[in-house]
């Protein structure tokens, strides 16, 4: 089979994004919009992607530098479509095989859709096929001609339509399917266009017909693959198509939701069968969930690895952390990066766990700070316990022993060891390290003091 070699045009300014950040990067479903183009061209198995930058080049570089497929071809000058693949020909002397062009902003388009343009293209041994679709509204796109036998002769731009022409309905994507051998020699040939200044690589169709080569226009049935992220607007009604996809696959694949239209799913996360998602659910990133496990309302959880059968109270917010089999946390639990949670075990509401590790069935009922702890198996953390860790310039870790009873409302200054089976009696501020089995006190005397109420009444 002939090779595929896919060019990506990426170097157009996001003027209307009014954004610092190239448009190809900014996220669709957490993913740069670019990674789709990049993954479309792998589905397709082609060997590499010219990756065509200009504005924003620094960013995309950085991102891709070590993406062995990807091949940077950088246009200074942003003077049109034809121009930026002419410098990615010249670039990669002497193309063989079949050439894709893509934009870096069509994150929409379904591998599905270019399987079927790429099968087609070679089934009918074409030379040149451009994707096309019909558009109620097909303002600002290059028009489609056709003839009476209903072959394409060409695509005009917008700004060079007739009024007759702006009435065709049938409109260029964007999107090509190229002989690499013919190429460069067409690029070659396209004249500067007097009313943009620029070089249109639409121009390409009308250059192969003359030449007597077959051209085709491959018509895409669903209009909304290529939409593309002009404006912010536009990039929102994006992400929420994407949403609704990646939402209905897992429905099919076995996650059940309260609210699939207020579930939020990066494209990147991963789950399992009989995960259950409550409304507004966020889930951003790696994360990924395993089997049967429950979350609540308004939990956001972003590159965490959730283990099976975790019960998520709503309002929790996780990030980088790992909670294993049958561990349940929140309602309004924060698990900062660098956490475990071992099997069974338990945080509560307003509790916040930092670089902590909880041991297999210990608890942390409610309102405590634990950070860089290592908080052993089955031990009970009272409510309002404080690791003081910080000193203001360092972190200092805190250690407490299996089967160790913490009383409520205890301060632990670490760096600071407390031994297995031990008890901190309530209000209790340790400084000091604890053995094993012993009662650590630190509490003041109570003093009670006789009708002193009644006499400062006075
Ligand atoms: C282009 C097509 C138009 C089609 C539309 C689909 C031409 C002349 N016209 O128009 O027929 O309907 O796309 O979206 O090709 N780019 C570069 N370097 C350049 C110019 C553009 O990399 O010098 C990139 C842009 O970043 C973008 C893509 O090429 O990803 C298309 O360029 P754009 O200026 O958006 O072309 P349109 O005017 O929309
Ligand atoms: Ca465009």
């Amino acid at each position: 089979m002939r090779s595929l070699t896919t060019i990506i045009m990426a170097a157009g300014q996001s003027t209307r994004l009014k954004s610092q950040k190239s448009k190809v990067l900014h996220p669709v479903c957490g993913v740069p919009m670019l990674q789709y183009s990049l993954d479309l061209a792998k589905s397709l198995s082609s060997s590499k992607s010219l990756l065509i930058v200009g504005h924003g080049k620094e960013q995309i570089e950085e991102l891709y530098q070590n993406e062995a497929t990807v091949h940077f071809v950088f246009q200074k000058q942003r003077l049109g479509t034809a121009h930026a693949v002419k410098i990615a020909c010249e670039q990669s002397s002497n193309l063989k095989g079949d050439v894709l062009i893509l934009s870096g902003d069509v994150p929409l388009l379904r591998k599905e859709s270019l399987k079927q343009f790429l099968k087609i293209f070679r089934k009918t041994q074409a030379d040149l096929s451009v994707m096309s679709t019909i558009m109620a509204y097909p303002y600002s796109y290059g028009r489609i001609l056709r003839n009476q036998d209903a072959q394409i002769t060409g695509i005009v731009e917008e700004k060079n339509a007739s009024e007759a022409q702006k009435l065709i309905n049938e409109v260029n994507t964007g999107i090509y399917l190229v002989k690499g051998e013919l190429l460069l020699s067409l690029l070659k040939q396209v004249k500067k266009n007097p009313v943009k200044g620029e070089y249109y690589l639409t121009d390409i169709i009308a250059l192969a017909l003359q030449a007597k080569h077959r051209v085709q226009a491959h018509i895409l049935s669903d209009e909304s693959e290529v939409l593309g992220a002009n404006t912010r607007a536009k990039l929102a009604h994006i992400n929420q198509i994407m949403r609704a996809r990646i939402v209905s696959r897992w429905l099919k694949l076995g996650v059940g939701m309260e609210d699939p239209a207020r579930t939020y799913i990066d494209a990147s996360v991963k789950l399992s069968e009989d995960v259950f998602l409550e409304a507004g659910v966020h889930l951003i990133g790696k994360t990924k969930i395993g089997r049967n496990s429950y979350l609540e309302q308004g939990v956001r959880i972003k590159d965490a690895k959730i283990g099976e059968g975790v019960l998520i109270k709503a309002h929790s917010y996780l990030e980088d952390c790992e909670l294993k089999n049958k561990v349940e946390a929140g309602p309004m639990a924060r698990i900062r990066p660098g956490s475990i949670l071992e099997e069974q075990s338990k945080i509560g509401n307003f509790v916040e766990l930092k670089k902590t590790h909880m041991g297999k069935g210990a608890k942390a009922g409610h309102l405590s700070y634990l950070g860089d702890a290592k908080i052993g198996a089955h031990v009970n953390v009272g409510a309002g316990n404080i690791t003081c860790n910080y000193d203001g310039k360092n972190k200092f870790k805190t250690v407490v022993g299996e089967g160790t009873f913490l009383g409520s409302d205890v301060q632990l200054v670490a760096p600071v060891k407390i031994g297995k089976s031990a008890y901190v009696g309530a209000g209790t501020t340790v400084t000091k390290d604890v053995p094993a089995y012993s009662l650590a006190v630190s509490r003041v005397p109570q003093r009670n003091i006789k009708d002193w109420v009644k006499r400062k009444k006075v």
